[in-house]
């Protein structure tokens, strides 16, 4: 599979038009994280379920375009309509590829069922796709992102106006998820300047050095300043805007609650990134029993240790916004 070329690289909508008539998503989450099986989809469909509960109007987006399972969670069954059927234009709206959950307020569209050609999407079906999911006319978009950090991947996580990344109170993956973010963030840089030299400065900067994870954005940004003072503010710029959000899954300790805090401080006193903590859920056990049962969380356990984190992080969510 080829990623998209520098000259194909994604150009994201603005954020927000006020004057705009057009129906739009009022807020677009993105649940992303360095790594597979780290909770991103269990988070992403009990998030959802928790918000439409709220009282908001909820679409869940199975973005995972290689290995979709984001019903499973939901606890429904595979749909018929997938979003294959809109990145094959088999269907013209979005829309209609949106199906019912047994939640209300909640539909899902469901990931593209025959993984391979969809998994790469080409680049005009991926603009296409996210122009379609901006303007779904509910309260949340919810993206349930594939793990990695594939382009792909990386172009949906930049879409939201939210980015979240889930990582483990483990140091692997607390290594996994500053990449992410890292990768994300020279995304970004390349997305609002292609044509400037970005491509050579984020090939550079995202080597790794003598061992370490490579340069830091700020890091960049004065290499920049040297040769060029206007560029470099203006990445400046960009780098004050870039702001990630982390959940913390599967907390079994007292100091697995304090990971998230930590890192946020830490990677704000090394790497120069502002990092949002939304909150931690526990590691347990309701969680595979929920899966094994086909059901949501949420549903099949309302009382566990985990729904409430879920809980919390949906309260931190909602409050983001006021
Ligand atoms: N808080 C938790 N407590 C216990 N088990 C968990 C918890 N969160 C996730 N798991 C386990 O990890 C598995 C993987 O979770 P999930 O499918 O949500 O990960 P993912 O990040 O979406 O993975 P992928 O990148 O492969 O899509 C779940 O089936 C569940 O068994
Ligand atoms: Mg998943």
């Amino acid at each position: 599979m080829s990623e998209p070329s520098e000259a194909e690289v994604i150009q994201l909508p603005r954020p927000k038009a006020p004057s705009s008539r057009k129906a739009r998503a009022r807020r677009v989450i993105a649940v992303g994280g360095g790594k597979g099986g780290i909770g991103k989809s269990l988070l992403s469909a009990n998030l959802g379920i928790a918000l439409s509960r709220r009282g908001a109007k909820v679409v869940l987006v199975d973005l995972d375009l290689g290995g979709a399972n984001l019903h499973t969670c939901l606890g429904v069954p595979q749909p018929k309509v997938t979003l294959s059927d809109f990145i094959d234009r088999k269907v013209q709206h979005l829309e209609e590829v949106l199906v019912p959950t047994p939640f209300e307020r909640l539909s899902l569209v469901s990931g593209a069922s025959d993984g391979l050609d969809a998994a790469n999407p080409r680049h005009s079906q991926k603009n296409k796709l996210i122009r379609n999911l901006r303007m779904l006319d509910v309260d949340y978009v919810l993206l349930d992102l594939g793990a990695g950090t594939a382009f792909n991947v990386l172009d949906f996580y930049l879409v939201a106006d939210t980015g979240i990344v889930v990582m483990l109170p483990e140091p692997t993956s607390i290594e996994n998820a500053y990449r992410f973010i890292k990768a994300a963030f020279f995304r970004r840089l390349q997305a609002l300047a292609p044509e400037d030299d970005f491509a050579q400065l984020v090939g550079q900067a995202l080597l790794p050095r003598d061992g370490q994870l490579g340069r830091t954005p700020w890091e960049v940004v004065a290499e920049l300043r040297t040769r060029d003072v206007e560029k470099a503010a203006r990445l400046e710029q960009v780098l004050g805007g870039f702001h990630p959000w982390v959940i913390v899954n599967q907390a079994r300790t007292r100091a697995d609650f304090d990971v998230g805090p930590t890192v946020a401080s830490a990677w704000k006193k090394f790497f120069g990134l502002e990092l949002g903590y939304l909150g931690a859920v526990n590691h347990d056990d309701a969680v595979w029993q929920a899966v094994r049962a086909r059901r949501s969380l949420l549903d099949a356990f309302p009382d566990s240790a985990a729904a409430s984190g879920v809980l919390r992080v949906a309260e931190n969510l909602i409050a983001l916004e006021r």
